[in-house]
């Protein structure tokens, strides 16, 4: 596939007939389980940059980036060439100190606010970012001795039997029995849909309250935790960035009560908010930071980074055969070097800052458009039925395969998939914001008239 693409181009029903080909096989021989091309129904021929090209000569932008991955987009050169010198020396070298390990380690703490830099110690996981959330909640458990956790509604910290005892969402957890045992959920600052349904005026972060009030309660139910964990926006949970006062005040309640904070960055971190980490935005710092999806530069691999004085664990206390990936730690380093060369951190706050304001403004044409929320190039837009404000999936699957029609590739996320989410790659051109845009804008205004006329036949 050529790096020249320019624009998306659909040029038969979707699935095209290779596409199609390859889509009945694929369902045939794997698993039920499978996701994507069930939304969207494409065999992927080649990618490059921000576009996807599928079997049948379509090419779609893609806002997707492989869920958060692709920082740089598909095949970027930079990280071609890394991965290319880095297969000559060695790519499977478990947990032995390499070169381009000692380079990766470097690098990712030199991305750590100053005052964290010095206090933080590394341990390589999984490499999925599931086995790094594993490896945190183990790190708490071990340095306090305790045994339950405190996680958040709407929130989404994995797939194992671990992770998605921490995650909001109740569908997976169903067909399961005995996942791991002492959660206790907590309503997160999610305003737009208030857990406690108050209005804007009557709010004092009372959810947050509730938390410090159940915690300091000897009646309360909930034995002190081991950890808190957070996403400081929550991705999966239909982008939904935490308020500001609700993230210091966890962080003042959580020291006052020693229990340790674990910030799930996994989709949020790597600049994908517009600084390296999301939780720099809050002006806290964490004694716990997740990261996985970009760090590998489009490979897998996923760390933790925690305080120092927590590494009281034993020697094996979280092996896993495939913490030693080279080819990510060399992808890494050359993807940071490019990013601060080419100041893609500050390209994610301008295109970010570019989708939102044309997004609202799409919102004060389009009464389905309930809300526009997120940080840098993490958004989403929920869509409701005007007359009742009552989150609306169906709406957001019509502007979804609308907008693929025309060549756009758009994730839903949230309460029953209510809210379109935006996860470009963070050196996205203006000219395919645009192009996004166009696309998006059209494809609203579609669904819009198709929501219309159904409202004046019913
Ligand atoms: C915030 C967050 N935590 C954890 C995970 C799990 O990561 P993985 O799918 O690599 O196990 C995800 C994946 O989407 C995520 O968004």
């Amino acid at each position: 596939m050529s790096n020249s693409y320019t624009a998306p181009i659909v040029r038969t029903s979707l699935p095209g007939p290779k596409s199609g080909q390859m889509l009945e096989k694929q369902a045939s021989q794997e698993s039920n389980a499978r996701t994507y091309p069930r939304n969207f129904p494409i065999a992927i021929k080649a990618a490059s940059g921000s576009y996807v090209e599928d079997l049948d000569g379509n090419v779609f932008l893609d806002l997707l980036s492989g869920a958060g991955v692709l920082a740089l987009g598909h095949n970027h050169p930079v990280i071609k060439e890394a991965v290319k010198q880095q297969v000559e020396t060695g790519s499977h070298l478990l947990d032995f100190p390499t070169p381009i390990k000692d380079e990766f380690i470097d690098v990712n703490f030199s991305l750590l606010p100053e005052s964290m830099r010095n206090q933080m110690k590394i341990q390589f996981c999984g490499p999925t970012g599931a086995d790094a959330i594993d490896a945190a909640i183990k790190l708490c458990k071990t340095y306090t001795k305790r045994g339950s956790i405190v996680s958040f509604q709407g929130g989404f910290h994995g797939s194992t039997q671990s992770t998605i005892a921490l995650t909001g969402l109740n569908a997976p957890k169903e067909p399961l029995q005995n996942l791991m045992p002492g959660v206790h959920f907590f309503p997160y600052g999610h305003c737009y849909r208030c857990p406690l349904s108050l209005q804007k005026s009557q709010c004092q972060t009372n959810c947050i309250k509730y938390l410090e009030n159940v915690l300091n309660d000897t009646n309360g139910g909930v034995p002190k935790p081991a950890a808190v964990i957070l996403e400081m926006v929550q991705g999966e949970g239909g982008v939904v960035p935490a308020p500001t006062e609700f993230v210091v005040e966890l962080r003042r309640i959580t020291r006052e009560l020693d229990i340790p904070l674990i910030v799930d960055e996994i989709q949020a971190g790597y600049g994908r908010t517009g600084t390296w980490y999301a939780f720099e935005q809050y002006g806290i710092e964490p004694d716990v930071v997740v990261v996985s999806k970009a760090l590998g530069g489009g490979l897998p691999a996923s760390i933790i980074l925690y305080n120092k004085k927590m590494d009281v664990w034993k020697a094996g206390a979280h092996t896993g055969t495939f913490r030693g990936n080279q080819l990510a730690f060399a992808a890494n380093v050359a993807m940071v070097e490019h990013m601060r060369q080419d100041k893609v951190l500050d390209n994610v706050v301008k295109q970010g800052n570019l989708f939102k304001q044309k997004l609202t403004e799409l919102k004060s044409r389009y009464p389905i458009i309930g809300d526009v929320r997120g940080k840098g190039l993490m958004l989403g837009m929920e869509l409701i039925e005007p007359n009742s404000g009552l989150s609306s999936p169906e709406i957001a699957r019509s502007i979804q395969q609308n907008a693929l029609k025309m060549g756009l590739l758009l994730e839903l996320g949230g309460r029953d998939d209510c809210v379109i989410r935006l996860l470009p790659p963070l050196n996205i051109s203006t000219q395919e914001v645009e192009i996004a845009l166009d696309i998006m804008g059209k494809a609203i205004s579609i669904s819009f008239d198709e929501f219309d006329s159904a409202v004046a036949i019913s």
